[in-house]
Formats: C-alpha cells, structure tokens, sequence
C-alpha cells in the first residue's frame, strides 16, 4: 500500500466481499481491473451519515418527497458547472443513470428512429437504443497524434432526416476525453442544425483532471430547450451498490417524456442513497481530492510502464476518469485479446468489443487501485504479451 494514501485502499477482506462483482466474477489469482468500481473505502463522511440515519430516532425510511432533500445542494453544485437557472422541477431523482439513458431513448424517440452516438461507447448507450427497437448511427473517433478526436465528417454522414436524438458522453467513457469548450461549441452548432434532441451522461464530470467540468448543455443558450443531463454519485463516490442519479433540464416537458416513458417500471432512489450524496455533496471533497491525487498517479504509472514496455501498444492518457482504452491490434492474439489476457496474464479487463463492433483488439483497463496492484497487473501483461 503507498505511503502517501495508507487509509483509502479496502482491505482483502472487503475486496472480495460475497457482493462483490468486481472481484468475485473471476477466480482468486486474476486480478480484476475491469467493471467501473474504484477499490478504495468511500468517504468517511458517507458511512457516517449512514450509520445515523440508520440509528435510532432517525431511521426514517418511509416514503420520500419527490423533490428529494438533495436538489438543494445539487442546484448548487451544477451551478459550479455552468448549468444555472434551473426551473423549479428541473431536476428529477433516478434510482441510477443508466435508468435515464432508457428513459431518454425512450421518451425522446419512436421505435424506429434513428439516435447518433460517438463509438467507442459505454455499452448501455447501444443497449438502450437497440433494445427498444430504435437504430444506432454509430459516428467513430478518430484515434491518432493528438488522442482521440470527434471525427466531424463522420458525425456529419452519420445523420439522415430520422435522427432524432445524440446521446453524448462527457467526460467520455471509454477513452477518458474530456470535450474542449471548441468541441462542445461545434457539437452544439451540430445539434441545433439537425433539430436533434440531447441527452448527456456527465456521470464522471468530477473526475476531470483538466479543472472544472463544463457541462454540454451550458456552451450554448439554445441547447437549454434540447438537452437533458445525466448525472449521480457513483463513479466519484465509489457508490455504485447504493443507486441514485438525476436528469436535469431548464426544459420540464423533456423531464416529463422520461417520466410518461418510464411510468412504473422506473422506481425510485432509496432513502439510503439519498443520505449518501448528500454526504457526500457536503463533506466529501477532502475525501475526493486525495482520490484524485491516487488516480493521476497511476494513470501517469500506467503511462510511464506502457511507453517504457509495451510501445507497440496505441493509448492516449485519460484527461479524466480512472479507465484507459487500448489499442492492443498489433498483437497476434487481437481476435481474443480479453480472453488470452485472463488465461495468459490473468489479469481481467473489459473487451473492446463491447464498447462498439469496430473494438476488437482495445481493451479497458481500470487503474482506480493501488500502485501495488496496479504494478502487479502491468508486469503480468508485459510478461504475457511480450
Ligand atoms: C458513462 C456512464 N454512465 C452510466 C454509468 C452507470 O451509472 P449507474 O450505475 O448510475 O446506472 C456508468 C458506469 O460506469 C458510466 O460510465
């Protein structure tokens, strides 16, 4: 464990904790850097207001207001973010973020419209636009010198008169981009040109190690009409067991889609988790701040070893998040490469392929652990694709 950051790392114990999908999927001698979860213990703070509200006299656990106790400090932190102005009822509890990406295809498109998207793409974009019988129009990065890059003319060829709606990611998983203010401008201008409806997940916004995030909806006054944003706790908390996360719009007729779409198969978020960002909005930052110390580290860790030890492979260091996407297609074992490095290395990452069909050969590390581990896992591939 690093000298530095002695208290965050989970003990072995709490790692493979019975309830543990992270850990628990593979057997004991891979070490997982695959599903999105960090391995450090959440904020003291979070487990704090937990254990008192689950106490005694204030174990209330009934149900909750609709405009939950969380607006209030979440309006606040948006508001750090360039999202100001929010009407009463902009903002509408999710009991998760994924649950709104649903509701947006939904609620924002017919069955057969067609919803454009940047591969490579967290998985539940697609799943949300192909499960409900709307068509993906897949515009892909372009990987080179510079990282990876919006691709315009292929966002300009990916739309036809039935696109309805971009599902942007931003901070962008898997790559770890972080749009520039020119590249959100020009996204904007795009948007509004082909009448298209928005949803952006800003589920990592936190994460970002360029400074402070700034959301889509707010480069442009116009895009206030269009746009819902996606945002929650889990990936900066580490709370992703505890479920919660919000759609945000100056538009309430767009919130209302979501809701008619979604009518009793939504839920709601618990009372628990309301507690935990509320915790967590308010006396988390210390605890994230040294989070973030850990994650630029290792990410600059991984960068180091990569270049030092594997040049062949392609990777550009992520400007936020604590995932790396790698190009691994120069090695002879690119069709299976997720499968060769769990029996070869065994080490367990994310395939490629799952991010969009042009990804066989990239894998998705997750460096969010300590260095020990970290080293562990990368001496392990080296030996295995050397
Ligand atoms: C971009 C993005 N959106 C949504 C999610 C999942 O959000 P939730 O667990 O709140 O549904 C993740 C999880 O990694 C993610 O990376």
């Amino acid at each position: 464990m690093s000298a530095e950051l002695p208290a965050i790392l989970l003990p072995e114990a709490s790692l493979r904790h019975p309830e543990s999908t992270k850990w628990l999927k593979y057997p004991a001698d891979v070490l997982p850097l695959w599903v999105a979860d960090m391995d450090y213990a959440v904020a003291p703070v979070i487990t704090a207001a937990l254990r008192e509200r689950a106490s005694s006299g204030l174990g209330y656990f009934q149900y909750l207001q609709p405009e939950p106790g969380v607006s209030a400090l979440l309006r606040e932190k948006l508001a750090t973010q360039s999202i100001t102005e929010l009407p009463e009822g902009g903002i509408r509890s999710l009991p998760g973020v994924v649950p709104g990406l649903y509701a947006s295809v939904l609620g924002l498109t017919s069955p057969g419209d067609e919803v454009i998207s940047m591969t490579p793409i967290y998985p539940p974009f697609m799943s949300a636009i192909a499960d409900y019988g709307r068509h993906l129009r897949a515009a892909e990065l372009v990987h080179g010198e510079a990282g990876w890059q919006i691709d315009w003319e292929a966002l300009e060829a990916a739309v036809t008169p039935g696109t309805r709606l971009l599902m942007l990611c931003h901070p962008h998983n898997p790559t770890g981009r972080v749009w520039t203010q020119a590249e959100l401008a020009r996204l904007a201008e795009f948007v509004l040109r082909h009448r298209l409806w928005v949803v952006s997940d800003e589920l990592h916004a936190d994460l970002s190690f360029q400074g402070a995030h700034q959301a889509f909806v707010s480069v442009n006054p116009a895009l206030r009409e269009r746009t819902v944003t996606l945002t929650g706790p889990c990936k900066t908390y580490n709370t992703a067991g505890l479920g919660i996360g919000a759609a945000v719009s100056h538009n309430l007729e767009l919130l209302d889609r979501l809701a008619r779409a979604s009518v009793g198969v939504m839920g709601s978020a618990s009372a628990m988790s309301m507690t935990m960002w509320i915790a967590a909005l308010t006396g988390g930052a210390q605890w994230l701040e040294t989070v973030m110390a850990q994650l630029l580290a290792n990410r600059d860790l991984l960068t180091r070893r990569l270049r030092a030890e594997l040049p062949w492979v392609r990777y550009s260091p992520p400007e936020a998040t604590y995932l790396a996407f790698l190009d691994l297609r120069a090695h002879p074992r690119a069709a299976d490469i997720q499968a060769f490095l769990l029996s070869e290395a065994k080490v367990a990452l994310n395939d490629g392929l799952t991010f969009g069909p042009g990804y066989q050969g990239f894998v998705r590390l997750n460096f969010a652990t300590s260095p020990e581990i970290l080293n562990e896992a990368i001496a392990r591939l080296v030996t295995a694709l050397s």
